[in-house]
Parts: C-alpha cells; sequence; structure tokens
C-alpha cells in the first residue's frame, strides 16, 4: 500500500464528532412522547448541528448525530446491519444510498412532503429522497497560483500539468462521497478505461488522499495544496468563513454533481422519529437551514429559496451524470481504482 493511501486510513481513524442537543418545546414534546432518534450524517458538522437543533426544538424528539464521511456511514451500517444503532442517513451524495439500499440497509419511505421534490431528485422506489444538489470543481488558491505564475485549472487535462505535480489535493473515494463523485465523473466522461488511466495519473499529481471531501478545498483555502477537488459550494462555504484567496472553477469538458440525500436506515431503532425526520428535512423551511450557516447548496423542494451564495455557480456546465450506475457500481469502481493506483 502506497504512503498516501496509509495516511487517508490513519486519517479514518480520527473519532468523527457527535452533536448532542437541548430539550424541545413542551407542546411538541408531548405529542412526540419519548421519541428518541439517532442520525449518521454525512453533512458539514455546523449544518448537522444546526438541523438537529432545529429539529429537536420543533418536535421534542432527543436527537442524537454523528458526522462521518458516506464510505464510513456504509462501513457503519453494514457493520450494524443485524443490529443497527441509527435510523436515519441524512446528507451526503445519493450513490452511496444506491449502493445501501442495493444492499439491503435502507427501509422505504415514501414520505407524505416527497411531494414537494421534483421527481428527478428522488428515488422512484423511495428509499432515499433528494435533499440538495452539489456540483464538483476546482477549489485554487489564488495567490499560490499567483506566485508561481500559473491559471487556475479550466479542464481535467490542466490538473495534470506538471506545475500541479504534488500540488492537488483530494479524497479517498472508499471514505469519500465527494470524491467517489469525482471517480464516476472521470469514468463516465473518458470511459472505463481512459478514466483509470487518468486517475492513475492524477495519483502522480496528489499530494493527500484526505478522509472527507471537504478536506480539499479546506488544505487549498490553507495554502497547504495548490488545488483541491471538492463540492465548489464548499468552497464558497470557506471563502465567506475567510479564505479569501480561494478561487472556484470547473472542467470545460463538464462536471458531475451530487444529489445529497435523506433514508431511513433498515431495521433501525426509531422508525417512527425517523420517518418524521424525513418529512421535517424535506420541507422548504428546513432546506433554507444549510445557507444559515454557510452550506451553499442547490435545494430540491420546489418552493425552497436556492442560496444566493451559490448564483456564481448556476452556470457550471454538468455532465449528463448517471446516478443509478454510479451507485451500482460503487464498489466495483472503487476496487478498480484502488488496483490502477498501486
Ligand atoms: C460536504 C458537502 C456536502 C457533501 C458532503 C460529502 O458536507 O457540503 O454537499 O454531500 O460533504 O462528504 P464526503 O466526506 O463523503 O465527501
Amino acid at each position: 500500500m502506497n504512503k498516501k493511501k496509509l495516511l487517508a486510513l490513519a486519517l479514518g481513524a480520527v473519532i468523527t464528532m457527535t452533536a448532542f442537543v437541548g430539550c424541545g418545546s413542551k407542546d411538541s414534546a408531548s405529542k412526540n412522547g419519548d421519541l428518541k432518534l439517532t442520525i449518521y450524517s454525512g453533512l458539514m458538522e455546523d449544518y448537522m448541528v444546526k438541523a438537529v437543533n432545529e429539529f429537536q426544538k420543533e418536535t421534542g424528539i432527543k436527537t442524537e448525530a454523528v458526522r462521518m464521511s458516506s464510505g464510513e456511514i456504509l462501513t457503519r451500517m453494514r457493520a450494524e446491519k443485524a443490529n443497527p444503532k441509527a435510523s436515519v442517513w441524512f446528507g451526503g451524495p445519493a450513490d452511496g444510498f444506491i449502493q445501501a439500499s442495493e444492499e439491503g440497509l435502507l427501509e422505504k419511505y415514501e414520505s407524505p412532503s416527497a411531494k414537494d421534490i421534483l421527481d428527478e431528485f428522488k428515488d422512484k422506489d423511495g428509499f432515499w429522497t433528494g435533499i440538495y444538489v452539489g456540483y464538483l470543481g476546482f477549489v485554487s488558491n489564488e495567490k499560490l497560483l499567483k506566485e508561481k505564475g500559473i491559471e487556475a485549472p479550466k479542464s481535467w487535462e490542466d490538473l495534470l500539468k506538471p506545475e500541479f505535480k504534488g500540488q492537488v489535493s483530494t479524497a479517498n473515494p472508499g471514505s469519500s462521497g465527494t470524491a467517489y463523485t469525482t471517480l464516476a465523473t472521470v469514468v463516465q466522461l473518458m470511459g472505463e478505461e481512459k478514466g483509470l488511466d487518468y486517475m492513475k495519473k492524477l495519483n502522480g499529481q496528489v499530494k493527500s488522499y484526505e478522509k472527507s471531501g471537504t478536506a480539499p478545498a479546506r488544505l487549498a483555502g490553507q495554502g497547504e495544496a495548490m488545488v483541491g477537488l471538492s463540492f465548489l459550494h464548499d468552497g464558497i462555504k470557506y471563502r465567506e468563513e475567510g479564505m479569501k484567496d480561494l478561487v472556484m472553477t470547473a472542467p470545460v469538458e463538464g462536471t458531475g454533481y451530487e444529489i445529497g440525500a435523506v433514508g431511513v436506515i433498515k431495521d433501525g431503532p426509531d422508525q417512527e422519529a425517523a420517518k418524521k425526520f424525513v418529512d421535517w428535512c424535506l420541507s422548504k423551511k428546513a432546506q433554507e437551514l444549510g445557507q444559515t450557516v454557510g452550506s451553499y447548496q442547490f435545494l430540491t423542494n420546489k418552493d425552497a429559496n436556492a442560496p444566493e451564495k451559490a448564483e456564481e455557480l448556476k452556470d457550471t456546465k454538468l455532465i449528463k451524470y448517471d446516478l443509478d450506475w454510479a451507485g451500482k457500481n460503487r464498489t466495483a469502481l472503487v476496487e478498480k481504482w484502488n488496483k490502477s493506483i498501486k
């Protein structure tokens, strides 16, 4: 195993954050009796905490959440299959949810609130429902680029230029839904053989494989990498939070995107509360919470207002991302990627 992969595994062992939040209102608390809920969440921590707090306040359901990357959530759900500890998977690209439903880890639930979600953003069989949409791209540090007299990458090919050697940060597609979106995008654009060959060449440019998909954008913001492969809205969040040198670009060939989803974990201990959570998080009000804490994804509820800060991303050229294919081929493709970069 090469050094970069070892680093990704070591980082994977870092303890995940748990959010415990206070009590809900008296009215809703009595209505919901003694319901409680445990959630595994792929969202940014502050967004997760905000959502959990609001849900608890509105419903009185005592809710606990743990932040993990998509691959980690899947691994946890598999390990707990016989005795699940959590009842909702909240956030992260739908590819992972498709794989989970193929493995019998998700419970079908067609929420009455799903009528407000456009058909293209929900599973026709009801295993998951989309809550947001994020576009993949290049998050670069303009100051570092200027120092070297280089322009921000504008195409997938640009990333292979000698000046970016050792300067690209990405995540491991086994642990990160973002990085899996990158892998599936490249393979869909170039075909399997050429796509894996491209990933092998990209490996020569990569400084580090991170555990989570937001880390590459953050590392670029901190000046530790010239380019991070992340969702572009994560780059905007870091720029708004003070990493002023960040500049976002997307490949001219087109880029992939995620439908961030929510689903009920099969045989989870709190099915009733889980369904209430899904109903809640599909609402306009709940979807608009992300932008109050710097999460600028586009939204799937047809009445919800997209964040103004996402305006700069709206003309991004997208590929026709085959989500079903990406979900069903996830394990096999990650395995092929592992072999190709050895
Ligand atoms: C961030 C983004 C989300 C994305 C998630 C994926 O939280 O804001 O839009 O779904 O990362 O995380 P992962 O670590 O699995 O790549």
